[in-house]
Formats: structure tokens, sequence, C-alpha cells
């Protein structure tokens, strides 16, 4: 690449030609404030907040937008430059709804945030008309709060780039503009995966997951009630992130003693049920390819991908897998095999799952998600949630000396553990699929075609004498493109797994808020978060899920085998198509 030199506030510097203002800025150590800018997702000059005088230019210039050129000489901080910034974000909060000590972003807030930058102290034009603010608590896992939006536009970017999906777009114009979806629809009708991809990027609290805060702090204060906690794979690979640990690291026992201080009865690990998960898409998906069952089979863990499948393509929904995802699993063995072996009654456990997502808000609300009447989870906590109850009990998660999880259901796999990143799934299954075929233990199982962020992700593998097709594919995008692709007969598989959100589960709409200032600087969140799993798998002893003694005693003791009777009375489900766009 060829480089270009340019001035910066009288200083001279060298940059590659490719580079943006913000960029060479960046790299001569000034942080220009932005706010609509997001990376290769939202580049559309909109917020004007990353302004900066340009020799020869007549108007501010939006540095994020604006490419180098040689002998470029760039002011950075003129008074116009700061007032015009300035102007910016007092517009901006004239028409915001400035509750901040009530909002779901106080402290992690980028707006916030530059307000104290700028020093902002009055808001002259406050008395102004404001928008009429709108509140969409429609769906079971997001909420929109109009009044708090900014128009920067990044989940409508995230929502078609990351995602995939389209649904959220700016209606109106002029003062009017606002962000909503197509026809004003209800995000519940709207065709919203509840993938929370543009939660995760809103610089504001105009959108955040539908809190199950309260519920859970009710079952811990009723000593009646017997509280049990599940994590995701997925949680311990970004919690740290929530106490300032850096983006990666691993913090599983942390977790645990933090989840133990609360007071809740037991801390259990929905890794035990991805094992568990695997057992019985292992066996149903042998059981397909031997008896000519409906292929592809598909995987059915990410509620998300259950939510694009049922309204995009109901015409597949006999190839998903009937198993329920793992935490819904788990919740069903909870009120089962463990209440009966802890001797209490199932009416009084309360099954708290913290997830990595926002989709599991409206999974655990299915009607199908019962059995004899008992729903198998009763609140989903999100990373964010159990990090905010965490500090609110103000537990000093740094220090904690890590714990182990309870038993009898703590004892995961590192195939469990991998569950968390796109094709992890799909590996975890080859593990315990291959060496039931090949009738040994395998020591060649980990499967490197199916890791990683490449969109589709395709191999050819032999088990036991046949070849077995395979594909990968995560977010709503690659999912589509993969679907398309098999609908038209292009390509035939044996065994599919979709993610919903782009990376896996270590990426999903329920993690910790990552700023745009660290999204920008070339990080990639997916590739940071999955290598602490990879890393945990690695140091397991047990790394196949057929091989963890805690399933093989929970078939032994309960359940018989894989897909038994009993199995499918409580791990296995069915879906339905989905109305978009309901005419009401
Ligand atoms: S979005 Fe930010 S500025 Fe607005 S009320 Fe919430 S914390 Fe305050
Ligand atoms: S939850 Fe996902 S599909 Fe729904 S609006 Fe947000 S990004 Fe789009
Ligand atoms: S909802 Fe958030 S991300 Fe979307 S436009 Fe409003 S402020 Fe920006
Ligand atoms: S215009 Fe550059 S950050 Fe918004």
């Amino acid at each position: 690449m060829k480089n270009v030199n340019i001035k910066i506030n009288g200083m001279d510097f060298e940059v590659p030609s490719n580079y943006t203002v913000l960029e060479a800025c960046k790299k001569a150590n000034i942080d220009i404030p932005t706010l609509c800018y997001l990376k290769e997702i939202n580049e559309t000059g909109a917020c004007r907040m990353c302004v900066v005088e340009v020799e020869g230019a007549r108007s501010l210039q939006a540095s994020c937008v604006l490419k180098v050129r040689e002998g470029m000489n760039v002011k950075t901080n003129t008074k116009r430059v700061i007032n015009s910034r300035t102007t910016t974000l007092e517009l901006l909060l004239a028409n915001h709804n400035k509750d901040c000590l009530k909002c779901n972003r106080n402290g992690k807030c980028e707006l916030q945030d530059l307000s104290e930058r700028f020093h902002i102290r009055d808001i002259y034009f406050d008395s102004f008309e404001k928008r009429t603010p709108h509140y969409d608590d429609s769906s079971v896992s997001i909420v929109r709060d109009q009044s708090k939006c900014i128009l920067c536009g990044r989940c409508v970017s995230a929502c078609q780039k990351v995602a995939g999906m389209g649904i959220l777009t700016y209606i109106n114009r002029g003062f009017e503009a606002v962000v909503g979806t197509g026809f004003n629809y209800k995000l519940e009708e709207a065709g919203c995966i509840y993938c929370g991809q543009c939660i995760n990027v809103c610089p504001v609290g105009a959108l955040k997951e539908k809190s199950h805060i309260d519920q859970v702090w009710d079952a811990i204060n009723n000593p009646n009630v017997h509280v049990v906690v599940q994590t995701a794979p997925a949680v311990r690979a970004s919690i740290g992130e929530e106490f300032g640990l850096e983006m990666g690291t691993r913090a599983t026992g942390k977790m645990v003693a933090a989840i133990k201080r609360l007071g809740v009865d037991k801390v259990f690990d929905t890794n035990f049920a991805a094992d568990l998960t695997i057992m019985e898409e292992g066996y149903e998906l042998l059981d397909r390819i031997q008896n000519n069952g409906v292929l592809p089979m598909l995987t059915s863990c990410s509620p998300g991908w259950i939510r694009l499948i049922e309204q995009y393509y109901p015409e597949f929904i006999h190839n998903l897998s009937s198993c329920k995802s793992p935490h819904q699993m788990f919740g069903a063995i909870i009120k089962s095999y463990y209440a009966e072996k802890a001797n209490i009654d199932p009416k009084d456990i309360f099954v708290v799952s913290v997830m990595p997502c926002s989709a599991k808000k409206s999974e655990m609300n299915r009607d199908e998600m019962e059995v004899n009447g008992l729903r198998d989870v009763d609140a989903v906590l999100t990373t964010r949630e159990i990090s905010n109850i965490i500090r609110e009990a103000g537990i000093r998660f740094n220090e904690l000396e890590d714990e182990e999880f309870d038993n009898p259901l703590g004892e995961y796999s590192g195939a469990g553990v991998i569950f968390g990143a796109t094709g992890g799934v799909m590996e975890a299954a080859l593990r315990t699929v291959a060496d039931i075929l090949e009738n040994k233990d395998l020591d060649d199982f980990e499967y490197n075609n199916v890791r990683g962020i490449e969109g589709i992700k395709e191999a050819s593998i032999e088990l036991g004498g046949k070849t077995v097709n395979i594909a990968v594919a995560h977010g709503g995008e690659n999912a589509k493109k993969l679907m398309d692709m098999i609908k038209s007969g292009e390509k035939e598989y044996h065994f599919v797994e979709i993610m919903g959100c782009s990376g896996g589960c270590v990426n999903g709409g329920g993690q910790p808020y990552v700023k745009a200032s660290i999204r920008n600087s070339g990080v990639d969140i997916r590739l940071a978060r999955a290598k602490a799993l990879y890393e945990e798998d690695e140091i397991k002893q047990v790394r196949k899920s057929h091989q963890n003694k805690q399933i093989q005693l929970l078939y032994k003791e309960f359940l018989e085998k894989p897909n038994s009777h009993k199995s499918h009375e409580l791990l296995h489900t069915h879906y339905k198509k989905q109305e978009i766009f309901p005419i009401s």
C-alpha cells in the first residue's frame, strides 16, 4: 500500500493512502470523537461529531468518511471544530430523554461519555419541541425506547449487515424521522429474530433486553424457593470484560464464585447439557442417516436461528433436530432428575439461565418449553444482567478465587465448552458420532475445518466408511445464503450447524457492550472470545461428550439411552411456522 504525507495539527505524519482522516488521527494518537461511525458497518457520515478542518475546504469535514490525500493539512482542535462538535451534541441532547439515573446505559453510554468530554453543562435548545417518543416492549426479548434514540443508524446497519435481516429502518422524514420497523410493526411481528445485534451496537439506552433481574432477586430472597443457576459456555469468555478484564480472558472460576455469593442454592454448567445435547442430537443424526430420515439435519440450539427458519424457511422445519437447546434441556433435567436426587419438589425449583443471548428470553417463553405444566426455565439473564446483579450485590469479582461448579450436574467435556463458538456444535457432534461409528476412542478429533469465522464452512468427512457432507453458517445473512443453496438443490448435506449470531454465542445479543472506539480499532470480538473457549477445551481431560461420566450416569440412572421415550418427553420439542407482518 502506498503511503501519503499529511499534516495533523502542524505535525507531519506518513500514513497508508487508504486510511480515513479518522484513522490517520488515531495513528497519531489523537482520538477524534465519533457517534454514528462503526468501521465497515455504519460509514454514513451522518452525525458529524467527528468533524475536522481541512485546509482548502470551506465546510468542516466528517473525518470518518474522508480519505487522506498527499499534502492534506488537517486541524482537529480549532475553535470552529470544538464549537461544531459541542453544538451537535447539544442538539442531540435537546431532543433526548436525559433520565440518566434511571437509564440502563448509565455509566456505559457513549453519549454520556461525549457530554462529559465536551463539558456540556447547559443545553441551550432544551425548550424546543420534542419528537413523540415511542416505547415498544411487545417483544419478550427486546425493548425499544425511541425517547433515547439519537438516530445514529448503527442498529439499522447492524441489523442489515451483521444480522443480515434488515428489520430496522429510518421511517418518516425531517423532524419526524425515527428508527423503527417497516410499516411500524411491533418488533414481535416484524420478522425480527431477536439476535440482539442491534442492542450490542447502540451507543445509548434506546435498545435493551427485557430484564428478568427482579424475578431473580425475588426467587433468591424467597426461603421456600430452591434457586438453581446454569451458565452458558460463552458467558465465561466475556463476563470478565464487564469487570475490566481484557477481552478473551476466561473467567469461569470467578464467575462461579461470584454467582455462589449471590445466595443461590446451586450453580451448574450449561456445558453439561451441551454434552447431553450432543448425545441426543448425535444419535438423532445417526438414526436419520441410517434409516433414510429427513436430511440435512439442521441444528436447533440457537433460538435466533429457530425464529429465522420458522419465519422465513418453514418448509425446512422438519429438517430441524427435535432437540431442545442445551439450557432448556438442562431446565427439564433439573426439575426431574436433580429434583428426585435432591428430594426437592420440582415446583419449588426456580431455574435461572445465564446466557449470552437475547433470543433465549423468547425461547424460554415458548409454549412448548415445559414438561407436565412446569416451565423448563424460569428466568434468563444475559451476561450484562448477571454482571449488573453481581455489582449490585457488591461482590468484588476480580478479587475472587476460582471456585468449581456444583455437582452432580457440573461436569462437562471440552466438546461442551466449544458450543459457544461457530462450528463448535458441529465439532462436538463429530467427535461423538465418529467414535460411535468407528467403535473406538479416536485420537484425531479436532475438526479445524469447521473453526473460525468464515461465513459458510463446508467439509466432507469420512465417518465409519461413509462420506458425510457438513456445513456451518453463522449470522442471518450466511444462514439465508446457505438455506437458499440447499433449497435450490445447489448443495446437499447430511448435517448443518447454524447459529443466529455472527460468530456464534460468543457474539450474542446479551454479551457485554463493546464501545465503538474498541470495535473500530480492528479487534475481532468473535475471535478473541472464541479463543478463550478453545483454550478451555484444550485443558480439559475429557473432550468428548459421550465420555462425560455424569452424562453416562444420567443415562444409566434415569434416561436409559439417547432418544429414549423419557428423553423425548423431557429433552425434545417441535417447531411451527411463524407469520411475519400479520394483517390485524
Ligand atoms: S442514553 Fe445515555 S445520556 Fe441518555 S439517558 Fe441513558 S445514560 Fe443518559
Ligand atoms: S434483534 Fe436482530 S433481527 Fe431483530 S432488529 Fe435487532 S439486529 Fe435486527
Ligand atoms: S436505536 Fe440506538 S443504534 Fe439505533 S439509531 Fe437509535 S441510538 Fe442509534
Ligand atoms: S459522521 Fe463521523 S462519526 Fe458520525
